[in-house]
């Protein structure tokens, strides 16, 4: 860590700040994207299921009694007259449409009047749960059905009032054109209250939830690219008005402490830029110019006092030889012989004079 540089330091920081917002936030955004998903297809599937129910509703209240004379005398069987016949035609209807080919809907029944109503493994499995007791109101979640995912709504559907056991009682009270069209062995010998089928509804998972994946890496990325571009960003900042300044004094720095001549350097454009800088770094770079300033003229000013010092040790240094010279022995018997010397000459006078007199 010690080895890196300002700039390696913030961009791993950055990075690693950057990567655990990716992941705690990829993931919770990921999660509510995957629980929308849910709530839409859910959201869906209570909705056709409910449809389903209000055009049962209106076979059996609406149109049934209108049609109960026909159905008594016809020798052809009116199915018009039967609300899962209305409600799965109504959703044969829907299902034409392009968006919408892959949606199911199925009462699923163990013993059925119309052998495509028969229950699949699955769906049996789940009609026995509804007919235990204590059975859910609702069971929901998800199968593979023809390669498709699918997820799945099942309510239990059972005969609610005694006007479904004309059809569905004793196949001797039910209309002879049924019988001729269904025969007299599925979907008879019901009661009222039983759960005799399962209202099932199969909406495709794959589609929202494709659509939640790719909202989620659009998200993604432009997550990641800001903070991509953050970081750029952070350290081409940092770089230009941090270290780059910084490299500058440093490098001044340096300069001072191994070389004298650095006066001219004081006055560079790259200084300048810098200490024209109204921030932090400006005001240190300007304290530093002066310091630099400062030192250059002390630095001056003593060589100038070490000159003259060294002049003056020179003369000292001159006077002392003198002195030493002077105060040999050598020279000190050249005194005395000097002071003989003279002696002797002015002895010679007196002599010289007294043998004049
Ligand atoms: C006029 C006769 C008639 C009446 C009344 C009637 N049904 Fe049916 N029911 C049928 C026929 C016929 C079918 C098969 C329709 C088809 O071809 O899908 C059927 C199908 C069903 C099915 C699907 C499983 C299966 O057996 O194919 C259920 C569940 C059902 N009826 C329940 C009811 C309930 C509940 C009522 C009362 C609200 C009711 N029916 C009233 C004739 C009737």
């Amino acid at each position: 860590m010690s080895k890196l540089s300002l700039s390696q330091r913030f961009t791993l920081i950055l990075a690693a700040v950057f990567l655990v917002g990716i992941i705690v936030g990829g993931t919770a955004h990921w999660r509510a994207l995957q629980g929308r998903a849910q709530d839409e297809i859910s959201t869906q599937g209570t909705l056709l299921i409910e449809a389903m129910n209000a055009i049962r509703g209106y076979t059996s209240a609406n149109v049934r009694p209108l049609l109960k004379g026909d159905l008594d005398s016809s020798r052809e069987f009116i199915p018009e007259t039967v609300p899962a016949f209305s409600a799965r035609t109504v959703f044969e209807n829907f299902r034409e449409q392009v968006d919408f080919e892959t949606y199911l809907y199925k009462e699923a029944a163990l013993n059925p009047t119309s052998p495509a109503d028969l229950a699949d493994a699955f769906e049996a499995d789940l009609l026995r749960e509804m007919i235990a007791e204590n059975a859910p109101d609702e069971v929901n979640g998800y199968r593979t059905l023809n390669g498709e995912r699918l997820f799945y709504i099942a309510r239990p559907l059972a005969i609610g009032s005694e006007s479904c056991l004309e059809c569905h009682g004793d196949p001797t009270d039910a209309p002879a054109s049924l019988i001729v069209t269904y025969g007299d062995q599925g979907g008879f010998g019901w009661e009222v209250g039983d759960v005799v089928a399962t209202q099932i509804i199969y909406v495709p998972a794959a589609e929202v939830f494709n659509a939640a994946f790719q909202t989620f890496t659009l998200v993604m990325s432009i997550f990641v690219a800001t903070f991509a571009l953050i970081t750029l960003l952070i350290n081409f900042l940092l770089k230009k008005y941090v270290i780059q300044p910084v490299d500058v004094l440093s490098g001044l720095a340096q300069k001072i402490s191994v070389d004298e001549n650095f006066s001219t350097d004081l006055e560079s454009a790259s200084l300048k830029t810098i200490t024209a800088r109204p921030d932090e770094l400006g005001k240190l770079a300007q304290v530093f110019r002066q310091m630099a300033a400062d030192v250059a003229a002390r630095a001056k000013k003593l060589k100038e006092q070490v000159q003259e010092l060294t002049i003056k040790i020179d003369l000292i240094r001159r006077d002392e030889q003198v002195k030493e010279v002077v105060e040999t022995d050598f020279f000190d018997d050249l005194q005395k012989r000097a002071r003989k010397l003279r002696q002797q000459g002015e002895d010679d006078v007196r002599e010289e004079g007294e043998s004049e007199i």
